[in-house]
């Protein structure tokens, strides 16, 4: 058998997740076990009750991946696993999940990095061509990343403070969303008009660095002096006024970066990648750029799965970038 099967497993966060992916751009099964009903009540993710959550759920998705593939632990090429980012005792889920199954049936472990692996759901739309350029938006991570090569990622810019899903799900609770706040704070958006007018933070610096914090104090400031004077306050544009200005730093610094770097790819990828008023923005500014292709992660990858990790995994197989029963998990792991 030619092809090349590897078994992928995700559990950094709130998601327990194992695929199985062909030769890595099939993929064969994407099981994704959610934690976020147990975490909604806390409003975020408590890392202790996320780490249970795994523990109770790692052996059915890896049972139900397999089943769902079609295939056996004997049909498998390699293991990979999600090592860092993310919750140290939720990390460890994953990684002694991946060792056993590793070590059991004699197959090679490859460690991936939780945000090239948002990066590399593209490759379900397309193969990556370099240099790329990739604008990573999730709930922990705001970067502008240059790849000159496979296997190669610069930060060439990133947020001083919040994350911008971090920033939806904070101003979300404000407005008594549950978390995530992203996804319903995006619907309102589009229902209303930009009548606040919050500051674009860095948004004229000569870098490709982002700022959120002050945008959210704004918000928070807005919503509680008209609590206060007895006011209410379209939820619609208050939305609407904050994705305006969380878009509009995005896309400004995005078009700076394709700017200075020729590249030949534009990815947009993260959790806030489903963002709709940030795809369509995107969708928009490309325009001006007729020699780079603008690759936005599928709708259902862009939220944290095995399947992009499978991706990632499967540039580190052909490297042959393998490790032992060393791997440990890595909570603040870089580039
Ligand atoms: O990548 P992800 O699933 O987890 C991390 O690795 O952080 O990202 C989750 C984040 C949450 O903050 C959530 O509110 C945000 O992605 N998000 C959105 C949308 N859908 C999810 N933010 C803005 N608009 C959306 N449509
Ligand atoms: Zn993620």
């Amino acid at each position: 058998n030619e092809d090349t099967l590897i078994l992928a497993f995700e559990s950094s966060c709130d998601e327990t997740s194992v695929a199985v992916i062909k030769n890595g751009q099939e993929i064969l099964s994407n099981i994704v076990a959610t934690q976020i009903k147990s975490h909604q009540r806390f409003g975020g993710v408590v890392p202790e009750v996320a780490s249970r959550h795994h523990i109770e759920q790692i052996t059915s998705c890896i049972d139900d991946s397999l089943e769902q593939a079609g295939v056996d632990y004997t049909d498998l090429s390699a293991v990979a696993v999600t090592y860092g980012p993310g919750l140290v005792g939720a990390l460890l889920v994953g990684v002694t999940a991946a060792k056993t199954v590793a070590f059991a049936h004699g197959l090679p472990l490859i460690p991936v990095n939780h945000m090239a692996g948002h990066i590399y759901a593209a490759r379900y739309v397309q193969p990556i061509e370099f240099p790329a350029l990739a604008l990573l938006v999730s709930g922990g991570h705001t970067e502008l990343v240059l790849m000159n090569e496979p296997g190669k990622f610069e930060i060439i810019g990133e947020t001083r403070d919040d994350a911008a899903g971090e920033a939806y799900d904070k101003i979300g609770r404000v407005m008594g969303i549950n978390y995530p706040a992203g996804k319903e704070v995006d619907r309102l958006a589009h229902i209303g008009t930009d009548t606040f007018k919050f500051p674009r933070a860095m948004d004229k610096t000569d870098d490709f660095d982002f700022s959120f914090s002050g945008l959210k104090s704004a918000f928070i400031n807005t919503v509680h002096h008209a609590d206060q004077i007895g006011e209410t306050l379209s939820r619609e544009n208050l939305a609407c006024s904050f994705q305006q200005a969380v878009v509009d730093v995005l896309a400004d610094k995005t078009k700076k970066a394709l700017q200075k770097y020729p590249v030949k790819q534009l990815i947009l990828a993260g959790g806030v990648a489903a963002n709709k008023g940030l795809r369509d923005r995107l969708d928009q500014e490309i325009q001006e750029f007729p020699n780079v292709t603008f690759i936005k992660a599928p709708l259902p990858l862009c939220g944290d799965n095995a399947a992009m990790i499978g991706a990632e995994a499967y540039v580190e197989y052909q490297r042959k970038n393998f490790v032992g029963a060393k791997l440990n998990a890595d909570p603040s792991l870089e580039f």
